[in-house]
């Protein structure tokens, strides 16, 4: 693997990270950073910077522009910004890896890919998803047989975000900021990689059967509890081309987070899949546990694009093109929920309090575990705040509607 130069764009919020491993890896011989773009730099990453002679550019073109040495972008800045950021990064010729998800709506992940074809210019996604190891340890798994024929997938994420959560950016929670869309909910930010990673495991044990797999139709119910204009609690049933169910449950109200899993029901065991890259088969009861971690994520991330650009690695772990049945089901949602619903006050505690919910919903934990153990959404279930959407169809859709805002399509 040869030694690449990277530039990032946005090293505040979670660009801190990509900045800290950055320099780590530069540290260690892995890559090197040559440059970094953000229009209020935080003065803590200048005191980096500075140390390390990494030179910083407000406007991200005269990045691009000046530092045409590099060989790939990081962008980590608000979702409105991937777009235009992305895509003028790859016309100046560099490869791109994006902060997920990698736009708000379908037609923009539509676009980047556009730019990623005509610029023939790789561009990954930061999703958070199962390694290299899980995924094959699922693929051998589904392959033998071992859980019989594939009931359903099954994902949950009980989350806690604070108050303070919502504060921590302008566009923490919106619709729409500044007149662009950004969707930023429960589904799109922190457990967006739960729902990219289902979307995987479900094209993983396709595969492992030689099928093929897409999202056809998704029936979505959307709330919320904080008084935020996006959802905070979701549950999602997607019907894919291969006849697999599959359930999707988030809640960012719970009173503790609990680590993300996502199960795989055959009719004679199961395969759960959790944040930590462990791995637990059953069958006939009896399970037995695989340690498939391998490592940090964005190490990972960026290793796998160098690869790539070297032409050693023939694919993306998580590729721009892979991120599009993502899009799909997330958009899909909206269109199915119509409109996020408030639940109301007398189901809902808030607090102001570092260690509690900005809003906890009662009883949710349960709530929620009993749907993802039933596959049923919470209207199913008689939950006494939901109401039932109707299904969305996914095949040919290309376009959310702009018209999406707090008062519902
Ligand atoms: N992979 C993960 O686990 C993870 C976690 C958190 C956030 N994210 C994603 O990271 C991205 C950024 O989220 P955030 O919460 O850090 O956002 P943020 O609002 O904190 O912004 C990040 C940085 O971008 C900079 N920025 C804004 N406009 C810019 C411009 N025109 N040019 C250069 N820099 C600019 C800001 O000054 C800030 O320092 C989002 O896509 C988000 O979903 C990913």
């Amino acid at each position: 693997m040869s030694k690449r130069t990277a530039l990032l764009i946005g090293a505040g919020g979670f660009g801190r990270v990509h900045l800290n491993e950055l320099v780590r890896l530069s540290d260690e011989g892995l890559l090197e950073l040559a440059a970094v773009s953000d229009v209020r730099l935080p003065d803590n990453a200048a005191a980096v910077m500075a140390e390390r002679g990494i030179r910083h550019y407000a406007d991200y073109r005269e990045m691009l522009a000046g530092e045409s040495g590099a060989d790939f972008v990081i962008v980590s800045t608000p979702i409105p910004l991937h777009v235009p950021m992305s895509v003028d990064a790859m016309e100046a010729g560099y490869h791109v890896l994006l902060e997920k998800p990698p736009a708000a709506v379908i037609q923009d992940v539509d676009r980047i890919a556009a730019a990623a074809g005509r610029t023939g210019r790789l561009c990954a996604v930061n999703f958070m998803a199962p390694s290299p190891k899980a995924l094959a340890l699922v693929e051998r798994t589904v392959a033998s047989g071992e859980l019989g024929r594939i009931r359903c997938i099954k994902a949950i994420a009980l989350l806690r975000r604070t108050a303070a959560y919502y504060g921590r950016t302008p566009w923490a929670g919106k619709l729409s900021a500044n007149g662009a869309l950004v969707l930023d909910g429960a589904f799109h930010n922190p457990a967006a990689h739960l729902l990219y990673s289902m979307l995987k495991l479900a094209e993983t044990a396709a595969g492992a059967l030689d099928r093929q797999t897409e999202p056809l139709r998704v029936t979505a119910e959307m709330y919320h509890a904080n008084q935020i204009e996006s959802d905070d609690t979701s549950a999602m049933r997607i019907e894919m081309s291969d006849g697999t169910p599959l359930c999707y449950y988030v809640t960012l109200c719970a009173r503790e987070t609990e680590t993300q899993r996502i199960r795989i029901e055959g009719t004679e065991g199961a395969l759960e899949w959790d944040y930590g890259d462990q791995v637990r088969v059953w069958r006939y009861g009896l399970g037995k546990a695989h340690d498939c971690a391998e490592g940090g994520m964005l190490e990972r991330r960026y290793r796998n694009l160098i690869r790539a650009i070297d032409g050693e690695d023939d694919r993306l772990d998580v590729s721009l093109a892979s991120t599009r049945r993502f899009a799909l089901a997330a958009n899909g949602a909206f269109e199915s929920s119509g409109t996020v619903r408030t639940i109301p006050d007398a189901f809902v505690t808030r607090s102001a309090a570092e260690d509690m919910p900005g809003a906890y919903i009662h009883g949710i934990e349960a709530d929620i575990k009993a749907a993802y153990a039933a596959g049923k959404l919470f209207s199913e279930l008689g939950v006494p705040w939901a109401v039932p959407s109707e299904p969305f169809e996914l095949e040919a859709y290309r376009h959310f509607p702009q018209r999406f805002n707090a008062a519902g399509i």
